[in-house]
């Protein structure tokens, strides 16, 4: 009964539906199973081009059901859009796609709420991705949160709604000055998406269960990434759900020995949109040469990514948070024009030598990285599909952040479509 997760191993944006859509070729199911559309996940493939927000990025491969789970917080009109956009692109999404009762809703107040609270941060501002994510979870945790399974059951939801958005009003108005949100709009629209999402609402941790019983491949895809952990990334510059291993299994139902294989994506680099410490920032012309070179703009909010170099202090951190299996190393073509390109293996905080992120944001902040150089390669890797096509230094490279990770990459991706990728030993 294989499950694989593959995670997000950086700061979010790794190529995580790249992956997925590659990896699915064998999965009878892909589950999503924290987040929900602050995720933008990027699948170019011979259907077209598209970014996913909620829907799963298995959902391209007939044979796949795309789950989302019990700890992902699911935001009805957007992701009816989505829906909408892929019938229209001529993907097949009824009987596809199953949503579970237990996942969260993000409602209007929720995204008020992000917006308001974020505007009130002025220069101390998270950078969220403004979609109501941290106030979801909020409700969640203190239990005023609706769920899926209100929708097929609108008795129980409106005296609920009433009081969460009493809550959330008083918040809106009395707190952050905005204006307060109408019973009967939002009462109206729960209606509405209660006969239009009603139907791919179902019992998906029992799919999985059965699938996984049956000796079905499994594939959970992951959103944001360690470095964006509730309990364990940069805090407060994370996101409200918990990206790693963890949280694929509270996010699911499944217990961690069902998972069979840890697949972290990293990024040949490092990039991270939104506020927070990030040691082996550039924001010279090399940085600003590699976001124009990679185009990185971020596929939620179209905001520039801020862009540094290899962080192994970070990704040492990141495999002990998920226990890596194996990893995806993307994006290395981006550095095909490169004379040198450096890697940062330690860090210096106030004279000493640390090999590991501090907790405290403060002493994050004064860390300076250590690097080590490492030549370019004369001869592009992009679109290389055979790992003898790899110039030797290019080779060089990747074995050595395979060491500093401290587990086998085992796909090297090589461009942003699905066949662009060298596969040194099938994972899936
Ligand atoms: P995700 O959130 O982890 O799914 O990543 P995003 O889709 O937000 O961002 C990754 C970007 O990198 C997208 O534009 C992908 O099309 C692109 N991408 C993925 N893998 C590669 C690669 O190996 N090379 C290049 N050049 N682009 C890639
Ligand atoms: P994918 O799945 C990159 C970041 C935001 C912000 C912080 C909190 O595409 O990798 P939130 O809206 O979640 O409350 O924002 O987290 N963030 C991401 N950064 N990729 C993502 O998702 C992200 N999802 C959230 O930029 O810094
Ligand atoms: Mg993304």
């Amino acid at each position: 009964m294989p499950a694989y997760a593959i995670l997000g191993a950086q700061w979010g944006d790794e190529g995580k539906g790249k992956v997925v859509d590659f990896l699915a070729r064998r999965a009878d199911i892909v589950a999503r199973f924290a987040g929900g559309n602050n995720a933008g996940h990027t699948v170019i493939n011979d259907q077209g081009h598209f970014s996913l927000h909620q829907v799963p990025s298995g959902i391209f491969w007939p044979q796949t059901l795309s789950v989302m789970g019990s700890g992902v917080v699911v935001n009805p009109d957007p992701l009816l859009e989505e829906i909408e956009s892929l019938k229209e692109r001529g993907i097949d999404v009824d009987g596809r796609l199953l949503v579970s009762q237990r996942a969260h809703m993000i409602m209007p107040y929720h995204v008020a709420i992000d917006q308001l609270s974020e505007a009130a941060k002025g220069n101390k501002a998270i950078g969220t991705t403004g979609r109501g994510i941290g106030p979801a979870y909020a409700d969640k945790a203190s239990r005023n949160g609706l769920r899926m399974a209100d929708l097929l059951d609108l008795k129980t939801l409106e005296p609920r709604l009433a009081e969460a958005l009493e809550h959330a009003n008083a918040l809106i108005t009395k707190v952050y000055g905005g204006g307060p949100l109408a019973f009967k709009t939002v009462l109206a629209q729960c209606r509405e998406w209660s006969e239009r999402i009603g139907p791919y609402i179902g019992p998906v941790e029992h799919e999985l269960h059965e699938k996984l019983n049956q000796g079905g491949v499994v594939v959970l895809e992951g959103a944001q990434g360690a470095l964006l952990d509730l309990d364990h990334g940069t805090y407060p510059f994370v996101t409200s759900s918990n990206p790693t291993i963890g949280g694929a299994c509270v996010g699911l139902g499944l217990h961690p020995s069902q998972i069979t294989g840890v697949i972290g994506v990293f990024k040949a680099y490092c990039t991270r949109v939104g506020a927070g410490p990030f040691p082996t920032e550039l924001t010279g012309d090399t940085g600003e040469r590699i976001r124009q070179l990679a185009q990185e703009f971020g596929t939620t909010t179209g905001r520039a990514r801020r862009v540094g170099w290899f962080d192994a202090v970070m990704a040492r951190y990141s495999g002990r948070l998920n226990g890596y299996t194996s990893n995806v190393l993307t994006r290395l073509d981006v550095l095909d024009s490169f004379d040198s390109i450096k890697v940062c293996t330690a860090y210096e905080l106030d004279g000493e030598i640390i090999n590991e992120p501090p907790g405290g944001e403060a002493a994050l902040e004064r860390c300076k990285p250590i690097y080590e150089e490492h030549s370019g390669w004369d001869k592009p890797t992009a679109s290389a599909t055979e790992y003898d096509q790899l110039p030797p230094q290019a080779v060089s490279y990747v074995s050595r952040l395979q060491e500093l990770i401290g587990s086998p990459i085992d796909i090297i991706s090589t461009g942003p479509r699905r066949e662009e990728a060298i596969t040194v030993r099938p994972i899936v």
